[in-house]
């Protein structure tokens, strides 16, 4: 198994620029299921996902072309939908439930997998279930985790989210472009991500209004055609960067990056002492003049503090002056990084959903593992600013969704390389 060594290399210095949205390219990908025309996608970040999303797209029945380089992917869907993609296949990626409403909606049947819980939560998926269930369609889920669905015909009707949900939001918004009449969701999720598919599936003659805000209404047509679409930037990866940057007191530059779908996590840096400032080249982001001081996190769907940036930000709260809190109010098991950063000499507190974390920790380097995505994401950044070296393990976490994570480190003068065990 490969890991990172990561060595305290003092400040970050120079520019990066950020790639596409994993979590935008994911539905965008799916929803290239709705027609049997090509697909143009573009700043397609080339990381394991987008791999298995194009792989589940091919059993689906499409011909996928990737151009890595370009950060291109062309897709273009058979005229009948595999109704039965490979167990295997979908249960490596919980994103896979994507397909679900786009199969669903076009062949009138549709099985999928699912994978079971992850790091993070159990992660249920039972308000995808509701608003497909609503719009008429049967479903059945075995404990193998197999979902089998079958309909005479999605019908458009009001469906209210218990919890603003990402995934159902999508999945459900996908099924309703081409289902009978008028969907409404109700509590819907409003992260960008959801606004950039909101705004590819139109590009493909849909007819959806309200992304981005609580209400979505989507108009069923009969059919949708191909379209190009260039995905927007990774605001967690933009995130991650900045607090990268924050952590070892140093000064870059941000390049590609959308500040208005990062106001609460530069809110915070600026609560803590950092400057950031928006530039015509990009985001400057400086930690270099002024010791930083503590703030509060609490978690919450979009426009609140991004529940995929709290590991990065927990990292660099253990270096600043003063006790933090930060409270976990999306996922239930979020803190797993919590033990690993303890690791290094972190002073981190758990109750609940609540962490209490104090300051003017100085880390020393260990072998840490990742224990999943951001929290993985988080270790590096303690590994920057730790005494002596870091070995982290697990990386494929990481790998799965930082597009050239070490190059881009290592652009900004970081100490980390990547080793085979
Ligand atoms: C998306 O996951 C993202 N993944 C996650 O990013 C992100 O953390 C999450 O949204 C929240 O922003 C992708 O977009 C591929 P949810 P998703 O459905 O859709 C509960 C990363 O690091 N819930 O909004 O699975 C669920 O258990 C990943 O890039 C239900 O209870 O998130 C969780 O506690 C991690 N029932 C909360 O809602 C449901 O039917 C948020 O889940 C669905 C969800």
């Amino acid at each position: 198994m490969a890991k990172f060594i990561i060595e305290n290399n003092g400040p970050l210095k120079g520019e990066v620029t950020v790639s596409g949205a994993k979590n935008a390219v994911l539905p965008i990908l799916a929803a290239t299921v709705l027609t049997d025309e090509e697909c143009i996608i573009d700043e397609v970040p080339d990381l394991k996902d987008v791999e298995v999303m194009c792989s589940i797209l091919r059993c689906l029945g499409a011909e996928v072309k990737t151009y890595p380089e370009e950060g291109r992917v062309s897709v273009k869907m058979s005229s009948k939908v595999n109704t039965d993609p490979d167990k295997e296949l979908l249960q490596k990626m919980r994103a896979s439930i994507l397909v679900l409403g786009p199969i669903l909606v076009r062949e009138n049947r549709a099985t999928v997998w699912l994978p079971g819980g992850c790091a993070i939560g159990e992660r249920p998926v039972e308000l995808h279930y509701k608003g497909l269930r609503q719009m008429g369609s049967d479903i059945e889920v075995d404990d193998s985790g197999k979902v089998s669905t079958e309909t005479d015909g999605l019908k458009g009707t009001e469906i209210y989210l218990d919890f603003p949900s990402v995934g159902a939001t999508e999945n459900i918004m996908m099924a309703a472009t081409l289902a009978e009449g008028t969907t409404i969701i109700e509590n819907a999720a409003q992260e960008p991500e959801i606004v950039d598919l909101a705004n590819y599936l139109n590009k493909m003659g849909a007819k959806v209004k309200g992304a981005g805000t609580d209400i979505i209404r989507v108009e069923g047509v009969e059919k949708l055609h191909g379209a190009e679409h260039s995905v927007i930037p990774d605001r967690i990866e933009a995130g991650t960067f900045m607090v990268a940057a924050a952590m070892t007191r140093g000064n870059i530059l941000i390049k590609n990056m959308l500040p208005n779908h990062m106001v609460p996590v530069i809110a915070k840096l600026r609560e803590c002492g950092v400057v950031v400032e928006e530039t015509e080249l990009g985001v400057m982001v400086k930690a270099d003049e002024k010791p930083l001081v503590s703030t509060d996190i609490k978690t919450l769907p979009y426009p609140g503090f991004p529940t995929d940036m709290q590991a990065q930000f927990m990292a660099l709260l253990t270096t600043v002056e003063g006790s933090s809190i930060v409270i976990e109010t999306v996922f239930e098991n979020r803190y797993m990084h919590v033990a690993e950063l303890k690791y290094m000499g972190a002073k981190i507190k758990v109750d609940d959903r609540c962490a209490i974390i104090e300051g003017n920790k100085k880390l020393k380097g260990a072998r840490v593992r990742a224990t999943d995505l951001r929290a993985g994401a988080a270790m590096v950044i303690a590994g920057l600013a730790a005494e002596g070296k870091t070995e982290l393990s697990d990386i494929y976490h990481i790998e799965r969704g930082y597009e050239k994570f070490v190059e881009k480190m290592q652009g900004l003068g970081a100490k980390i390389s990547r080793e085979e065990d």
